[in-house]
């Protein structure tokens, strides 16, 4: 069975599974999604675990895993920049917050050191064992042993577990805790480029022990490992997550930028110049211009100046669905473009102002245009499960998450109860609530306008809380694995060379999901 081209003959898979530049042009004119297209799937003899998901946002910001968390103030703050760093990706955190704030969200990134707990619970030498228990039990701690501190936090022992007991209840910590030059420590400045590493090794060192307290030159707590800890993140890391660091190893961030204006509506190109540099000071290794209407005079002024101003860094700008849209930005000088209007789960630009492309045909134009011009794409929204970013990737070089991001355990939000069910906010970035917050420009709006006058291009709504990062990163790397496997494609290089792609109908997308069954536990 000829599966291939057969002397000059086209062959049946060749006339109706059609190449990227084939198929769209084919198609010229129609607006065609996620859902409105499948890929065929090709010989293969790569095992999903052998396939390998690394990209670039730019050539000096390589990512293992090719997912962004979506600069939204329900999405990314340092704690879902972290998640995303570590487990290959990476976050841009949003701008709904104060210069100063931002700031310190890079710092936090910057600074996390994978494995140690930063601020453990401690306790004072002359507390009894009586109200050390009381605490466990009021704050529902599930661990017994505490160093402990005085009150400017240097390090005088450590109490342990076997001692907080009720039988101990009137003898006081100084009593029974082992003194400070008995307590298993490490000092900062000797834990190196890899603190797991070096954690590890110290573990394996000193058998029995399973606290390694951090200590600085002052003899200052500034952190803990936990034996356990250490055990499950050496054993990930075996798992081949290689998470996104930088030259200095630390985590990589980046960081949306909300261009601010004089009162006559010019840039104000100080206050912005000063911000971007306290973000680079701080280490921000990305930014991202990230407005709704991205082929504009406002957005390549703004890209132009940071371009002149700092040469090295990696600039993020959008959004766009045309070719010229990305001509335009690359020519201002970013790296990388954000690609789509209004297809994200919580936006309602298309209803509202009647404009924006569905995403693969925004995708393909963009991508021969990226081509041309030197610079990679980002997919960003409308994307609600890991089979579209198994197409989404056949044109693009990473994708954008909100909504499959929101309601993780290291969103930013509360947690809320409604019918036994837990629920995280989530909310576009042009909804009145968060255009109040500060989003107002991202849409053409001014921050101090009359928000019920403004048409929202967003709403406000809930997620169903979905566990940590790592797990729902885990899923869709998994699936996206399973979907390189399919296409025969070892890496993402090949997956777009191998796509192949056809029209589904109406009832070819009812056929793809579960049916005709009652469905008792969901797949994903
Ligand atoms: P998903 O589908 O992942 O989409 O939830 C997230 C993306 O949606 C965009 N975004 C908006 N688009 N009105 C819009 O038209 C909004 O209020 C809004 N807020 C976010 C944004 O590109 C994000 O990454």
């Amino acid at each position: 069975m000829a599966s291939s081209k057969s002397k000059g003959r086209v062959s049946l898979d060749e006339r109706f599974y059609l190449s990227a530049d084939d198929f769209f042009p084919a198609n010229a004119g129609l607006g065609l999604t996620y859902d409105d297209v499948s890929l065929a799937t090709r010989y293969s003899e790569v095992l999903p675990r052998m396939t390998r998901l690394d990209s670039a946002l730019s050539d000096s910001l390589p990512l293992s895993l090719p997912i962004v968390s979506s600069d939204m103030d329900t999405v990314t703050e340092h704690r879902m920049a972290i998640a995303m760093a570590l487990n290959g990706g990476l976050g841009l955190l949003h701008y709904n917050m104060s210069e100063a704030e931002q700031v310190a969200e890079v710092r936090r990134v910057k600074n996390h050191i994978h494995g140690m707990i930063g601020d453990p619970a401690v306790v004072s030498a002359d507390d009894t064992i009586a109200q050390v228990l009381a605490r466990i039990e009021r704050d529902g701690l599930a661990f017994s042993t505490f160093p402990v501190t005085s009150s400017d936090g240097t390090l005088l022992g450590l109490l342990p577990g076997s001692t907080v007991k009720e039988r101990h209840g009137q003898r006081k910590v100084a009593a029974v805790m082992i003194p400070r030059d008995k307590v298993f420590t490490v000092a900062e400045k000797d834990l190196g480029k890899d603190p797991i590493a070096t954690a590890d090794r110290k573990f394996s060192e000193h058998v029995g022990q399973n606290k390694l307290l951090v200590v600085d030159a002052k003899n200052k707590l500034r952190g803990l490992f936990t034996l356990s800890d250490i055990e499950r993140i050496s054993e990930e890391s075996r798992a081949h997550v290689r998470p996104t660091r930088d030259a200095d190893f630390r985590l990589r961030v980046g960081v949306a930028i909300s261009v601010p204006r004089t009162a006559d509506g010019e840039i104000d190109r100080a206050r912005l110049l000063a911000h971007v540099s306290a973000l680079i000071d701080e280490g921000a290794d990305a930014l991202a211009i990230s407005t709704a209407h991205g082929h504009t005079k406002g957005v390549g002024d703004a890209l132009r100046l940071l371009r002149k101003a700092h040469k090295g860094i990696t600039l993020i700008a959008g959004n766009v669905t045309s070719g010229e849209g990305v001509e335009f930005l690359a020519a201002a000088g970013a790296d990388t473009v954000k690609i789509g209007q209004g297809p994200g789960s919580i936006c309602t630009t298309r209803i509202v102002a009647g404009v924006g492309i569905p995403q693969l045909t925004a995708l393909y134009v963009a991508s021969r245009a990226a081509a041309k011009k030197g610079v990679r794409i980002l997919a960003d929204g409308g994307i609600t499960k890991s089979g579209d970013i198994v197409k989404a990737l056949t044109l693009a070089d990473a994708v954008i998450l909100g909504g499959l991001l929101a309601g993780s355990r290291e969103a930013p939000g509360k947690l809320m109860e409604i019918n036994g069910k837990t629920y995280k906010e989530y909310r576009g970035m042009g909804s009145h609530e968060a255009m109040r917050k500060g989003s107002a420009a991202r849409y053409g709006h001014s921050a101090s306008g009359k928000f019920s006058k403004v048409a929202a291009e967003g709403i406000e709504a809930l997620k169903e809380v979905s566990g940590t990062v790592d797990q729902v990163l885990g899923t869709l790397a998994g699936g996206v694995q399973s979907g390189l496997g399919y296409l025969g494609a070892a890496n993402l290089a090949e997956h777009r060379k191998r796509a192949r792609y056809i029209r589904v109908t109406p009832a070819g997308q009812r056929e793809a999901a579960p049916h005709d069954v009652i469905e008792i536990k969901a797949g994903s």
